[in-house]
């Protein structure tokens, strides 16, 4: 057994190969790549490295697994009960699963049991809806009886992002089985381990051969190879916007697989002095602070009304320079490492560009320790809206403020964005809370409250935040194709 020693804690490394057909393989170049803990700098251990050659071989199984194989013959309720059976055995394993994320990822060890308790409520959820996706029957003109059939896409490709491994791998899998698809799936290279573990479970769980495949590699190498397959019907895709265009390239370039997308944000969160201001400023601190900062939903453009504006940055400031930062394995730990040396670098060229433009930094703006990625929350004032921390996703402890004034200019600044996948609004007016609720293009409006996920929920963007919806009953319609059919009586 391999284990990796972290401050306090022995961690148990399950897998570290390629899941196709439900066997472990080496990849076909034998290569591997180093994983890192990002809250030491040190290398965890190696995973096999797929490319090209090795996601042919997954999705010929995932392709014979669709077409000939037992998963084609089982019963809906069947696919049901292996998801159910999944979730149980996840359930069984969460306290493995969470320091295995915590480890590879660096989220607090309690965040790894938040985002646990949403893994296993995702799958129950589409467990639950594998026998109930129903077509209709359609009365046309004329001696036909005419009815729609709710079947499979395919072959699914998915690739999926660092930020939230094991969440993210449950919005992909959950569905796209529940509906009778074949998947192959390629994890984030920074975050290649929990979602092997969860491979042996969905082995033990009893899903066929084929059904699902597991890939650790690089988005250039085997993310690309997914996007621009020939016999992948549709790929469904986690990330930057900028790689959420190119996936759509290759599909458009290659055989017209069906595409969704879950890409950046820049969310707007507007506060107004009506707010309940405890939680206005709790809830602010949240949104941006939660999972180092590294959320695709994240409030990044912090919007308050100029009214309460001195007390709330104040006050905010206050919240920030009190925040938890170190091992993420202590239980007092509100924040981690950022996720790797690539993001790290990344934040600390946004905190200097904030700097240089003339942004106001009250706090933080440094690294913390002298090992790992730590950097401390940090939050910045008098932001105007052509600053580049207020148009680019930072993705890190870094909040900006924006003054505004009034309810339209503030519903026109936060629309002036190329993303549109979240928003929030902290009133006590009700009126206020639906006129931003309705004028906002965003794909999610939280009122009084942010972060607030369900597996019944509908999740996704507008505009260039992404194509499609994951999660609740829409999550389903990304996953089956239509079929019409015509019997004249
Ligand atoms: P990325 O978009 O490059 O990586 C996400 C996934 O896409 C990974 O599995 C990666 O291997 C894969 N990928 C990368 N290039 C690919 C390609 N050419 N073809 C197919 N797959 C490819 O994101 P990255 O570089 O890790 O982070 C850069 C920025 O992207 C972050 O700072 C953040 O702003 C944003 N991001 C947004 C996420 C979200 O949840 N919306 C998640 C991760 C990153
Ligand atoms: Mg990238």
């Amino acid at each position: 057994m391999v284990t990796a020693t972290v401050p306090g804690e022995q961690v148990k490394i399950g897998q570290t190969r390629l899941l196709i057909n439900n066997e472990w393989v080496n990849s076909v170049s034998d290569r591997r790549f180093e994983t890192i803990n990002p809250t030491t700098g040190e290398v965890i251990c190696e995973v096999s490295e797929a490319d090209a050659p090795d996601v042919d071989k997954a999705v010929q199984a995932a392709r014979n697994a669709f077409t000939n194989g037992e998963w084609r013959k089982i019963s809906a309720t069947r696919r049901g009960e292996l998801l159910y059976k999944l979730a149980d055995l996840i359930e069984q394993n969460i306290d493995e699963l969470a320091q295995l994320e915590t480890l590879d990822n660096g989220k607090p060890l309690q965040d790894s049991f938040g985002d646990l308790g949403l893994v296993i409520a995702c799958y129950r959820y589409y467990a639950g809806w594998a026998d109930k996706v129903q077509g209709k029957t359609i009365p046309i003109n004329g001696p036909y009886f005419c009815y729609t059939r709710h079947e499979p896409v395919g072959v699914v490709g998915q690739i999926i992002p660092w930020n939230f491994p094991l969440v993210m791998q449950a919005w992909k899998l959950a569905p796209a089985l529940a509906t009778g698809n074949t998947v192959v799936l390629k994890t984030a290279e920074q975050t290649p381990l929990s979602a092997l573990r969860v491979g042996e479970l969905i082995i033990e769980a009893g899903f066929p051969p084929g059904v699902v495949n597991i890939l650790s590699g690089y988005g250039p190498t085997a993310g690309a190879a997914i996007a621009n397959h020939r016999d992948i019907d549709k790929v469904a895709f986690t990330g930057s916007t900028e790689v959420g265009h190119l996936i759509m390239e290759a599909a458009a370039k290659s055989n017209l697989k069906r595409v969704t997308l879950e890409l950046g944000g820049k969310s707007p969160n507007i506060v107004f002095a009506d707010a309940n201001m405890d939680a206005a400023i709790a809830g602010s601190h949240d949104a941006i602070f939660f999972n180092q900062g590294q959320c695709c939903c994240a409030g990044s453009r912090l919007f308050v009304e100029e009214k309460c504006y001195d007390e709330f940055v104040a006050r905010t400031v206050e919240r920030a320079r009190a925040r938890v930062v170190g091992n993420p394995f202590d239980a007092k730990t509100e924040q981690g490492p950022q996720v790797d040396k690539d993001q790290f670098d990344r934040v600390m060229s946004y905190i200097e560009s904030g700097m240089r433009e003339g942004a106001e930094m009250l706090c933080g703006g440094n690294q913390v320790g002298d090992k790992g990625y730590f950097i401390a929350p940090t939050v910045f004032a008098g932001v105007r809206d052509d600053m580049k921390i207020a148009q680019e996703e930072i993705f890190g402890p870094v909040m900006s403020i924006i003054k505004f004034k009034d309810i339209d200019e503030v519903i026109q600044r936060a629309n002036a964005t190329m993303y549109g996948l979240a928003a929030a609004v902290w009133t006590q007016d009700i009126t206020k809370a639906h006129a931003i609720a309705n004028n906002l293009r965003a794909g999610t409006v939280w009122v009084n409250c942010y972060d607030i996920f369900d597996a019944a929920a509908p999740f996704g963007g507008f505009k260039q935040s992404g194509i499609g919806r994951e999660l609740g009953e829409y999550g389903l319609q990304q996953y089956t194709e239509v079929k019409t059919v015509t019997i004249k009586l």
